[in-house]
């Protein structure tokens, strides 16, 4: 059925589109801070503070204000966190969201994946990327302080099962993975799987990863060691990442410049966090408050109205945004923001 207010703000709005000419067609939505692992490059072990429960957006809240971006021309979700399906009756919400969005995704470590994948799919969320950075099980235990290197990796066979659209993501950091890159990229042979290395960006208060970060160039300088003839490949449009692919193998390799930022030329990306700040951009720390004016009753066309006004000034990229909004520290953890 045709959504007729949805075609209606279409026409109406120049939809959401920035003052650089891009449009914001793509929701990252952090459901939740919470986390099952406590990876070292993204949380301390202990000591956090996450939210109270009050303090985040409810599902229903969620519902409306997706409804209104729907409207809005927004026609993809990923949910993130935080670990996503750590929040309590998420396939709730996803249910809700499927009416809304044509496309949804999630950002997982996949551990509490494999009991509600398949009510997922059925709503329509059918495309994952599983956050794995070793493929040795004491590693996994060294990264992310928790022994559950079985559990994603169950996931990921539960969704080449079933012929899932399915990444890896592989945050990469200088003497602790940087010598597998080249078996990551060997799992691409068979499977049709694209693989992903992320640079490590400075979160976690301190000193951030920095010491640990390796560029796109070092890394793809790493993996020619071992796949001399892996080729740039055709990526998908308004991808976070570059694509790559070794001739013949089924699955394809990816390097995300997340803190080079060469990609914000193409960005369609807005943000949610968990306790309702929408932001424009990765580096932004200064957004709208919507959970106030959620609760306070906020009619549909003022939040249109609100968003609209919010995206047109969407900074140029990255760097912009961490010039004139980030003073010194920057966030405490990737959780906060939703990666
Ligand atoms: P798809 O392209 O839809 O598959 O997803 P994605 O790569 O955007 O999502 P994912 O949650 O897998 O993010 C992986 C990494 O991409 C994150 O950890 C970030 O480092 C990086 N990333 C995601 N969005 C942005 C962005 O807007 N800007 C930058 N610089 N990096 C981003
Ligand atoms: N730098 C780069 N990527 C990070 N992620 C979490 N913390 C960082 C960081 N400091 C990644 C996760 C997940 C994605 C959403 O963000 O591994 O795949
Ligand atoms: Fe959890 Fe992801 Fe942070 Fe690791 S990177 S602690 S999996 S939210």
């Amino acid at each position: 059925m045709i959504n007729v207010t949805a075609v209606l703000h279409y026409y109406l709005y120049n939809v959401l589109k920035d003052k650089h000419n891009r449009q914001s067609t793509y929701l990252r939505l952090a459901v939740t801070d919470r986390c099952n692992l406590r990876c070292r490059y993204c949380m301390p072990e202990e000591g956090i503070d996450f939210a109270a429960r009050k303090e985040l957006l409810t599902y229903e809240e969620i519902i409306y204000l997706c409804g209104v971006l729907g409207e809005l021309g927004v026609n993809k979700v990923r949910l993130t966190g935080g670990e996503p399906l750590s929040r309590k009756g998420l396939p709730r919400l996803v249910e809700g969201l499927g009416h809304i969005f044509p496309k949804m995704a999630m950002t997982t470590n996949g551990i509490l994946l494999p009991p509600v994948l398949d009510e997922l799919v059925g709503y329509g969320l059918d495309h994952y990327n599983l956050s794995l950075d070793t493929l040795h099980e004491d590693r996994f235990f060294q990264i992310t302080r928790r022994d559950e290197f079985g559990g994603t990796w169950n996931a990921l066979e539960a969704l080449l099962e079933r012929g899932i659209k399915t990444k890896i993501n592989v945050v990469v950091l200088k003497g602790t993975n940087d010598d597998e890159l080249g078996d990551f990229v060997a799992l691409t042979k068979d499977r049709k799987l694209d693989v992903r290395f992320i640079e490590a960006m400075p979160f976690n208060d301190d000193d951030g990863n920095h010491h640990l970060y390796l560029s796109h160039g070092d890394m793809l300088a790493n993996i020619q060691q071992r796949f001399p003839d892996i080729e740039p490949d055709r990526g998908e449009a308004n991808s976070s990442s570059v694509a790559y692919r070794v001739p013949g193998f089924l699955g394809t390799v990816g390097i995300i410049p997340a803190f080079s930022r060469s990609l914000c030329g193409s960005c369609n990306r807005l943000r949610l966090t968990p306790k309702g700040t929408m932001l424009n951009c990765l580096y932004s720390t200064k957004g709208i408050e919507l959970l106030p004016l959620l609760r306070q009753g906020i009619g549909r066309q003022d939040l249109a109205d609100l968003i609209t006004d919010f995206v047109l000034g969407k900074h140029k990229d990255g760097h912009e945004t961490q010039r004139l909004e980030q003073s010194g520290n920057i966030f405490a953890s990737m959780t906060s923001i939703g990666g």
